[in-house]
């Protein structure tokens, strides 16, 4: 505490992310990077970067990787938008778009939406999930402030399909909805396809899950034209290079890598369907998840006594203190090989406990 700080930072509850150990020994299954190697053509294209790219300043736009992004989604380049991971993405939304007004999003959710309304000043109304942690779309309708949902939502991994969304987003032209990808590609719907037909809608994406980039900070949004120039309006009013060379290059390889993805898809897929079906038989209740974790409680064991026993079996996983949610871990989905670990550490605790 310094007596130069605004009130603002005075009050602020800083997001708090997930722990990054130095140990490489410990099976880190606690912030959904992604389980396999980003695509080779990736590694490629990093290796190629020339000096010349990082003495000068990068393309300020990231023309390319826009280019890119527009052609996979069928937009234009004008509807998409760029930044330095989803997080930034999703900042410079709220600054431009949510600043000093109401919004709503749910009380099971990313946790970084309140630091967000708190750093811009908007009243955030947290919507309840129902008990089992679905989402109630009639109750968001109710209101006509600015929606703001993460689908599928974290940590539950639960996904509204494109038409309960579209149905949010017909209910009131005036209402505003930033539906947060982060997760897309693991089997939710996404409602990208409905960008041309609704202006009261912004996507926002990651290439730190999809892609396996999350090392590389990249994130985009894509909008109509005129909700985009006011996330440029934003960003060249903060940083205008946000993006570096190096980013950019691969971002745009990683983004055109269509058979990296599909396989990679598959991968994390299988481990998901086989977590869950042998958990479930091992007494843990497993939300259907459409991202690359899924969220589990046991039957009898609390979240504290999972998360103490598989951490002492070098098995990291995140967990909340939160009245809801305190007993649900949330576990990234891992290789085969690191599924099989999981499963071997569960399985000791729950012997443990019938002991
Ligand atoms: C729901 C959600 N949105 C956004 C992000 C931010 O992702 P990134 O900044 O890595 O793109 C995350 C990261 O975990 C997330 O869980």
């Amino acid at each position: 505490m310094s007596r130069f700080w605004t009130t603002t930072v005075s009050d602020l509850t800083p997001y708090v992310p997930g722990e990054q150990p130095a140990s490489q020994s410990l099976l880190k299954l606690n912030t959904n990077e992604h389980a396999l190697p980003p695509s080779e053509a990736v590694m490629t294209a990093i290796r190629a970067c020339q000096a010349e790219q990082l003495r000068r300043y990068p393309d300020p736009t990231a023309k390319g990787l826009r280019e890119a992004i527009a052609q996979t989604e069928s937009l234009t380049t004008d509807q998409v938008f760029v930044g330095n991971g989803s997080d930034e993405v999703l900042a410079h939304i709220w600054l431009s778009l949510l600043a000093d007004r109401p919004v709503q999003t749910l009380d099971t959710t990313y946790g970084f939406y309140p630091v967000w309304a708190q750093l811009y000043h908007s009243t955030l109304t947290e919507v309840p999930v129902r008990a089992d942690f679905s989402v109630d779309v009639d109750a968001l309708m109710a209101s006509e402030h600015a929606v703001v949902l993460a689908n599928p939502n974290a940590p539950t991994g639960l996904a509204l399909t494109c038409q309960e969304i579209e149905r949010l987003l017909a209910g009131n032209p005036n209402r505003l909805h930033i539906i947060d990808e982060a997760y897309y590609g693991f089997g939710a719907d996404t409602v990208a396809p409905l960008i041309n037909q609704y202006d009261n809608l912004i996507v926002s994406r990651s290439l730190s899950k999809s892609h396996a980039l999350a090392g590389l900070r990249v994130g985009y949004a894509l909008a109509h034209r005129d909700l985009i120039e006011g996330l440029n309006r934003v960003k060249d009013s903060f940083n205008s290079y946000p993006l570096d060379a190096v980013a950019q290059a691969a971002a745009k390889v990683a983004i055109c890598d269509a058979s990296w993805q599909a396989q990679s898809v598959a991968v994390i897929t299988e481990s998901r369907s086989k977590m869950t079906e042998k958990l479930e038989a091992l007494g843990f209740e497993v939300l259907p998840s459409s991202a690359n974790f899924i969220f589990i409680q046991h039957r009898v064991l609390s979240g504290r006594t999972v998360f103490d026993g598989l951490r002492q079996q070098d098995i990291l996983v995140r967990r909340w203190d939160k009245p809801r949610v305190e007993n649900w871990l949330r576990i990234t989905v891992g290789t085969l090989a690191q599924t099989n670990a999981l499963l071997a550490a569960c399985a000791a605790l729950c012997a443990a406990e019938e002991a």
